[in-house]
């Protein structure tokens, strides 16, 4: 499959067994630093499809593990494993991630989208006609030549989010990307989010806005002190939550 192609099919999330990296599987996972188990004991399977929500309070370990599952910091103990048919082998060159604050080049709008298909071994010939099409999908075209760094915040986070996009990756982990952003803004990231789903993308992402998670989450993942207390569908999580952590999380009683 051609994963720069700039009109995927709809249907590209039920990618074939062979080419996908996923499903993915994390097994006894943990992290410490200073001294502090900061991730404990977490194990998960997510299969190609739907979309996943992490919840869970500020400082339960969300962040940590969409970095140990993107690869970013190393387990103290643990696995994170790919297990498709490309498997860990592919892993690196199917996944991306987008942060809080997006990470922009000093370089214009569209240098910044080009900058990722090169990186990726575009065809130099195909990189500016992908540019210009991610950047018209997430109503950047008009910024296409002005500096990134002048763009606002919600459109700084609408280029993240073009210039991953113009990658097709098979995952995509996201880390609470519209915490910084107003409504607007941040219906309109969650808009990208979800055509890029529509294109076949696996989102993973963390939010502690549970209108988003609500909005988004097919399933979620809930972690409390660094473990993982619930994995289910997002409306079974929502209606009759199994632990009374989650409870009370969700009636926004929940402290670390
Ligand atoms: N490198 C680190 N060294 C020490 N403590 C850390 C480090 N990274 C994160 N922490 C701590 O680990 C906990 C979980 O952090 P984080 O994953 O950022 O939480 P969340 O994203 O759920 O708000 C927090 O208490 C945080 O202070
Ligand atoms: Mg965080």
């Amino acid at each position: 499959m051609d994963l720069t192609a700039p009109n995927a099919a709809p249907s590209a999330h039920r990618a074939s067994a062979a080419n996908t990296i996923l499903p993915l599987r994390v097994e006894g996972l943990a992290y410490d630093a200073n001294g502090q188990r900061l991730i404990d004991g977490i194990t998960f399977t997510l299969d190609a499809g739907p979309r996943t929500v992490i919840l869970g309070p500020n400082g339960a370990g969300k962040s940590l593990l969409l970095r140990l599952c993107h690869g970013l910091i190393a387990p103290s103990g643990g696995t994170v494993t790919w297990q498709g048919a490309t498997g860990n082998a592919d892993a690196a060159t199917h996944q991306a991630m987008v942060f809080q604050r997006p990470v922009l080049l000093r370089r214009s709008v569209i240098a910044n989208v080009v900058y990722g298909l090169k990186l990726k071994g575009t065809l130099r010939a195909e990189r500016a006609e992908i540019a210009a099409d991610v950047l018209a999908r997430t109503g950047l075209a008009r910024f296409k030549d002005t500096p990134a760094r002048l763009l606002s915040g919600g459109e700084q986070q609408k280029l993240a989010l073009a210039r991953t996009w113009a990658l097709r990756p098979q995952v995509l982990f996201l880390d609470e990307p519209t915490s910084n952003l107003d409504p607007a803004a941040t219906h309109a990231v969650e808009s990208i989010c979800q055509h890029m789903h529509d294109e076949g993308t696996r989102l993973i992402m963390t939010t502690h806005d549970l209108g988003q998670a609500k909005r988004l989450a097919d399933d979620v993942l809930f972690i409390h002190k660094g473990r993982l207390l619930e994995h289910s569908p997002a409306n079974a999580f929502f209606e009759t939550p199994a632990s009374g952590e989650a409870a009370a999380f969700l009636r926004g009683d929940l402290r670390w």
